[in-house]
């Protein structure tokens, strides 16, 4: 860990403030030890910036300009410089401490104006017996981080976010780091880092919410009051000190205002909201095959199967195996007729090969990361001795964007990007291997954080551009916006009934904290799983964006007509009821292109006021208006179900419940505990084996007694039409009086529904629908 003590006592060495001057809306500020900006993004977001190792941001999360100059003054107060926004005022201190208040003059987010007090450092020592005994060796203490903000905590803070992380929902007390990690041990909650970098979180205090994302893409640092409980603090070994506050109203605008700055998933092609079967394991397109006529065969749906490295010649990336997997696309085509669509997986590491086009180009064109000495590096992954893209440059990215033909030329639908923390074998990477970023020389240690965000971009592009429909790519390892690239999944968990637990809490955070379309490797993918974690695991997997089974080569075999009759019928019903509610999947993918809100997103983001769902672990929302609380304990057949405020209706018994109370649900294990909002319009499709098998003319609306609106979407679910307003928006409107009105609220695509079902206190209704209006009465 690098401890730079000239830049270490950075902010305090700032000293008196000095002046300040306003350039071209920033807020320059002059302290008697170097130079400190300001600059308003919006109402809400508030940049503070001091130019540590550039004057630039070189953010990788940002793309685009995100400042919407907005009105702002500056006033100077009795020892502060005032930044008044609509929504907030920012007052800045000697030493560069910056408070944030609302308009009302109510605290935020203040400074922390003491020390850091280190717990007792250990010895060197002691550290020696702990790593001879084999122990982790303690983080060392006693010295600030080289960059680093410490801030007051003030009492009551519930902390969210940080993206995929191991643990709780709530993060106080907790300390982690960002440094893109592939850890084969189970991951613990103890664990500080996995594959992903998503330096944002969440504070809720009582009255109070607001975000804080530290783009800053070295190995950093988060410690939630663990150190100590008067504070807060997040640093990094080196960069830039550059920080934004988001403010907002509640909590989903804070998570607006926070996509707003980093993006949002973009919305995927319909079939990948179905459910992929993959298997690290599946080593001839026989194996492969017999598994997509089984599904087919026991009548349970299924839109796509993943391609492990095997499919590769010797794990070359952009290679084929035809021993094993025959003529390269031919496999791939004959599933597509019969409904299925092929994921490949790509790693990043090239291997070693001077026979080998994609390692003979790379040479050629310099396209490889170096040794400080200018040799090009070599590790080891998969292929044996490997070389690492160096996507941190805009030529590389442009190559590996133009390599994605390959694949799209056999008829593959989607790129899986693996092992792009990067992993390597032998050791990781030294800190100081030769990176570009952009137009300068960079390395590791500022780039190790951004490689797979920069590698699914290429993946984003190279699909965009060759397939021309919505790219389907799932990543392992991100940085705060790969989300407008690649979807992701929470890498090598283990068929555990931990796991299957931490999923919950896991998936919340990474929602609140941008990463919209996540999931878990269904069944677990280290270790064994067992019929019953399997039929628990499923009834997650139904309301995860993505819902793939995967397992890893040595574990056991996990396609679901392997463990008895009991199993399969649980896990055809789950995979069932996700097919009939794809629509509302696709709805809310829609909506989350305009306010960056997670599908699968934990009780306290709707509320927030509400002290029992700041720590709800075991159950979450499948958007806005079905809550689902799963079984996630072996044996268990009950669960104490935690409903919130307002009226909900169980969605097996359609008993309506009263909210703001625990109950026990009976949840043997075919239940799945789900719950509705009263009035609730839930789209259902009809019975169907894959995406496309059957045109939906009679959409079905599940309709729960209440008043309520909500938009549904029809579009070709393929490819970017939508964008030039070929898409259908009907708006239903349930009334209290028990009507409800279905009207076209943009007419774009040709394929009108020309029936509506609505399911209502028991009783199934068809409908005529005449392509502009129809009012239904209910009673
Ligand atoms: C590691 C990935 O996390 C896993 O999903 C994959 O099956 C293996 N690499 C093999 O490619």
């Amino acid at each position: 860990m690098r401890r730079d003590k000239a830049v270490t006592e950075g902010i305090t060495m700032l000293g008196r403030r000095k002046g300040y001057e306003i350039r071209e809306g920033i807020v320059y500020l002059t302290f008697e030890g170097g130079q400190g900006r300001i600059e308003v993004m919006t109402e809400d977001i508030v940049n503070v910036f001091v130019p540590y190792e550039d004057s630039a941001h070189r953010s990788k999360a940002i793309v685009g300009e995100k400042n919407k100059h907005v009105w702002f003054e500056v006033k100077e107060g009795l020892d502060y410089l005032e930044i008044i926004t609509e929504r907030l005022l920012v007052r800045v201190y000697d030493r560069f401490m910056v408070d944030f208040y609302d308009r009302e003059g109510h605290l935020l987010c203040a400074d922390y104006r003491g020390n850091r007090e280190f717990t007792t450092p250990i010895s060197e020592k002691f550290v020696e017996i702990l790593l001879a005994e084999g122990h982790e060796a303690p983080r060392d203490n006693g010295e600030n981080y080289a960059v680093q903000v410490v801030k007051r905590m003030e009492g009551d803070e519930c902390f969210y976010g940080l993206g995929d992380k191991t643990g709780v929902l709530n993060k106080r007390h907790y300390d982690y780091e960002m440094w893109n990690t592939d850890n084969p041990q189970a991951h613990t909650d103890a664990f500080k880092a996995l594959y992903k970098s998503i330096p944002f979180f969440i504070t809720l205090r009582e009255n109070c919410v607001y975000g804080i994302f530290f783009d800053n893409t070295y190995k950093s640092y988060f410690d939630m009051g663990k150190e100590r409980d008067g504070y807060f603090l997040f640093g990094s070994d080196a960069g830039n000190l550059d920080y934004y506050f988001i403010g907002g109203s509640n909590m989903p605008d804070v998570v607006k205002n926070y996509t707003y700055l980093t993006g949002r998933a973009p919305l995927p092609q319909l079939f990948s909201l179905g459910y992929h079967q993959s298997r690290w394991g599946y080593e001839s397109s026989a194996e492969i095959r017999a598994v997509a006529e089984k599904y087919r065969a026991l009548d349970i749906p299924i839109d796509t199967i993943h391609f492990d490295i095997d499919y590769m010649d010797g794990f070359r990336v952009f290679t084929w195996n035809e021993k094993e997997f025959g003529e390269p696309g031919k496999l791939v085509k004959e599933l597509e007729k019969k409904g299925f669509k092929v994921v490949c997986i790509i790693d990043p590491g090239v291997k070693v090969d001077e026979d080998y086009y994609v390692y003979r180009e790379g040479v050629e064109h310099d396209y490889f990361a170096k040794t400080p000495e200018g040799e090009i590096y070599v590790n080891e992954v998969w292929p044996g001795d490997a070389v690492y893209p160096d996507f941190g440059n805009p030529n590389v990215r442009q190559w590996w964007a133009d390599k994605q033909k390959y694949l799209v030329d056999l008829g593959v639908r989607g790129v899986w990007n693996d092992m792009n923390e990067p992993a390597s074998f032998r050791g990781e990477l030294p800190q100081d291997v030769v990176f570009t970023d952009e137009e300068r020389t960079s390395n590791h240690a500022a780039m190790h954080n951004v490689y797979g965000h920069l590698m699914s971009q290429a993946t984003y592009e190279g699909l965009k551009k060759y397939d021309k429909r919505r790219p389907f790519v799932i990543t392992r390892a991100c940085y705060a916006g790969t989300q407008k690239y690649s979807t992701m999944w929470t890498g090598d968990n283990q068929s555990l009934w931990d796991h299957l637990r931490m999923a919950i809490p896991q998936m919340c955070n990474m929602g609140l904290s941008g990463l919209v379309y996540i999931g878990t490797d269904v069944g677990g993918f280290g270790a064994d799983v067992t019929p019953e974690l399997l039929s628990r695991w499923v009834q997650v997997g139904c309301f995860s964006p993505l819902f793939r089974n995967h397992s890893s080569k040595g574990s056991t075999r996990q396609e679901p007509w392997l463990f008895g009759e009991k199993t399969l019928e649980i896990y055809r019903k789950y995979i069932q009821l996700r097919y009939k509610l794809l629509p509302y999947l696709y709805d809310l993918f829609c909506e989350t292109q305009k306010d960056g809100l997670p599908v699968l997103r934990p009780l306290v983001l709707h509320y927030e006021k509400d002290p029992e769902c700041k720590n709800l672990n075991g159950e979450f929302l499948f958007g806005e208006d079905i809550l689902v609380a799963p079984v996630v304990e072996q044996g268990a057949t009950k669960k104490l179900v935690y409903l919130p405020e307002g009226t909900w209706y169980d969605y097996d018994t359609r008993e309506k419940l009263t909210g703001g109370r625990y109950l026990i649900k009976d949840a043997p294990l075919e239940v799945c505990p789900m719950y509705v909002k009263a009035g609730s319009i839930i789209p259902n499709y009809p019975p169907m084996h894959y995406v496309g098998e059957v045109e939906v003319e009679n959409l079905t609306l599940d309709v729960y007694p209440g008043e309520g609106t909500y938009i549904h979407y029809q579009d070709n679910g393929e490819d970017f039409a939508y964008e030039q307003g070929e898409y259908n928006a009907y708006e239903c409107k349930l009334t209290k009086d028990e009507t409800l009105t279905i009207r076209m609220l943009h007419k774009g695509y040709k394929k009108v529904y020309r029936y509506f079902t609505i399911c209502y206190k028991g009783q199934k209704q068809k409908f005529e629908f005449n392509g502009e209006s129809l009012t239904v009465w209910l009673s």
